[in-house]
């Protein structure tokens, strides 16, 4: 019998992989209320126009987007008062049927918190209680078998004892340094359980050795993506949704195999916002992927 192998040349690079969507549910919040009307980040300017009506256009057809890929799109009613709250990543971390709240650093947006968690416990999820601030998926990214917590501007270095406390999952703190990247959601895209990308100088040096060491294949995104917040893109582990001034990263995730659906967030990023962060994932755990080894220095 004959057996076809492919031949192994050292040096040679790697096949590229072949990348499987799985559905996903996400939690959406319609832009119903959405403004610019103070500045908690240094996107956001009260004195330029805010077009409602363009953000809700666009906020649509994320969503459309999403369900046309095969995605459960469920909604959390907006709030008005809140102009942010289209921004429904920040509302939670949810892993399986456990989810951690959302604490706010800023007053402004504290009360998006219960209405998150009432919205999760309706759901059937056991919301717990945060003791640190932290904005949820903002700035906690769950990848597989551990979990990337940025810390720098919003969440505590401290939310990673609420993780810990609430998952059974090891944390990996990331300490963000550059203030137009605010959230780890906005230099760091998990793509699927080993693959991300990022761009490294939102990253303390420490954080960007981390990176390197736990991702040597990451995608490595250009200033102009990230100027961008091409970054804050959501995937189901073979679409990456992505805004579509993102040009650069768009072609490097397809040569990686995955395949780059562009999107229209523009008015959202007045509010310093994008596709990730209008979309809060309740992932769901699946077989346990093996990480690459980590030490305990990289951990602490
Ligand atoms: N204006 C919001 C804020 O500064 C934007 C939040 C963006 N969300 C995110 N997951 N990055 O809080």
């Amino acid at each position: 019998m004959t057996v076809n192998v492919a031949p192994q040349v050292t040096g040679a690079p790697a096949a590229t992989p072949q990348r499987v969507a799985t559905p996903r549910d996400y939690v959406m919040c319609r832009p119903t209320y959405f403004d610019v009307q103070y500045a908690i980040n240094v996107w956001m300017d009260p004195t330029q126009p805010v077009d409602r009506d363009r953000a809700i256009e666009q906020w649509e057809a994320l969503r459309a987007t999403y369900e046309r890929l095969g995605h459960r799109v469920r909604l959390l009613d907006p709030v008005p008062g809140l102009p942010d709250m289209v921004f429904a990543a920040n509302g939670a971390f949810v892993v399986g049927d456990t989810a951690l709240g959302a604490n706010f650093r800023q007053p402004v947006r504290a009360a998006e918190a219960p209405a998150h968690r009432d919205w999760l416990t309706a759901a059937g999820i056991d919301v717990r209680l945060p003791q640190a601030i932290n904005e949820g998926e903002g700035d906690f990214a769950w990848a597989g078998s551990r979990i990337l917590a940025g810390t720098g501007f919003r969440a505590d270095p401290a939310a990673r004892a609420d993780l810990e406390a609430t998952f059974d999952l090891p944390v990996v703190p990331l300490e963000l340094v550059d203030p137009r990247f605010y959230h780890l959601d906005t230099a760091l895209a998990v793509l699927d359980p080993a693959t991300i990308a990022y761009y490294p100088p939102a990253f303390s040096p420490a954080s960007q050795n981390v990176l390197a060491e736990l991702y040597p294949d990451a995608i490595i995104a250009t200033k102009a993506d990230a100027d961008v917040l091409g970054l804050n893109a959501v995937s189901d582990g073979r679409h990456v949704v992505l805004a579509e001034q993102a040009e650069h990263l768009a072609a490097a995730v397809a040569v990686a195999g995955f395949e780059p659906v562009p999107v229209d967030v523009s008015e959202l990023l007045k509010a310093g916002g994008g596709v990730k962060c209008t979309t809060l994932e309740l992932h769901r755990p699946h077989a346990p992927f093996t990480p690459s080894p980590i030490t305990a220095e990289e951990c602490s």
